[in-house]
């Protein structure tokens, strides 16, 4: 199937923050004012695709919409071995069980429950700084600190973890919970296997839990590949909590929908306790079937 990453969708009207908040002064997004007369609207202050999704994502939806019952309803196994297979193929993952994925409304909210389940208010999360303005966002809501440590650029411009700094401030803070962003936003860097093997025994040293932001590692340019933290080693399997979804790749964030994969059980449990408690984490079915569309064949070109 070929696709268009070339013509540009007029979102206008159709119910976009990017665009229709754009000079709309609404209240609950920190939205640009509106463009000087003659000037054009960029919408490049969400982090949205400007292109049309696969087409497997509505046929899934449709197909789904066109049964008039929307009750309550199960996740499908058709839903998790969607996630199993996507992991499988993309990302070389083997012995990945529906019991290890657990569903996540954002990324930002597995993000709150982990630092709500595994810290205190007050204590410090260890991050890189520049930092996604989301995490700075949670840690500030749930009342813990930001501990940054600085990414470095080398000799040849590339951003890279510097790991005794890392490795002093979980020390001397007596850290024990650190975000990864793998691929990393903002600076765009996709972690090596050896950066990778490097931060997480930093991590082990300090026994301390990671929580792995992988929710731009579908969309990687030039060759690059994507390794998952929990793949660097048996240890880093069980002390991180990965987050993914389809939102960013697909243009899914308006239908809501992430998953966590989790293999301690100790960890697991603590986590989707926390989630549960505001009981608001829950599915929607037509997100569930956006997702099983997004990771047909078609979606994993
Ligand atoms: C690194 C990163 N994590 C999380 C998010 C937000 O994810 P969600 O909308 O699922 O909470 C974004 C959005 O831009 C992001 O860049």
């Amino acid at each position: 199937m070929k696709y268009d990453f070339t013509t540009m969708p007029d979102r206008s009207g159709k119910d976009a923050l990017a665009v229709d908040a754009i000079g709309a002064n609404v209240s609950w997004a920190i939205a640009p004012t509106a463009p000087k007369a003659g000037f054009s609207k960029i919408p490049m202050w969400v982090a949205d695709m400007n292109f049309g999704t696969v087409p497997t994502i509505p046929q899934k939806i449709i197909q789904r919409a066109e049964h008039p019952l929307y009750g309550y309803y199960i996740p499908t196994d058709e839903y998790y071995d969607s996630i199993i297979r996507w992991h499988e193929q993309r990302n070389g993952v083997s012995g990945l069980c529906k019991r290890d994925i657990g569903y996540e409304n954002g990324v930002l909210g597995c993000v709150s429950s982990a630092i709500q389940a595994f810290t205190a208010p007050g204590e410090k999360v260890l991050l890189h700084s520049p930092t996604y303005i989301g995490f700075t966002h949670v840690l500030e809501d749930t009342g813990r600190v930001a501990e940054l440590s600085p990414l470095k650029k080398d000799d040849n411009g590339i951003w890279r973890m510097d790991y005794e700094d890392m490795d002093r401030r979980l020390r001397k803070n007596h850290i024990h919970l650190a975000i990864l962003c793998s691929p990393h936003n903002p600076c765009g860097r996709v972690w090596t296997r050896d950066e990778l093997e490097q931060a997480m025994e930093v991590f082990r040293r300090n026994d301390c839990i990671v929580i792995s932001d992988e929710i731009w590692s579908d969309i990687l340019l030039n060759g690059h590949k994507h390794i998952p933290t929990q793949s660097i080693s048996d240890d880093a399997k069980k002390r991180t909590i990965a987050v993914y979804a389809p939102s960013k790749t697909f243009n899914l964030a308006g239908l809501i929908g992430s998953y966590h994969i989790v293999y301690d059980c100790y960890l697991r449990d603590r986590i989707m306790r926390q989630s549960a408690m505001s009981h608001y984490n829950a599915m929607n079915v037509l997100s569930m079937h956006a997702l099983i569309g997004a990771y047909q064949p078609e979606g994993h070109r």
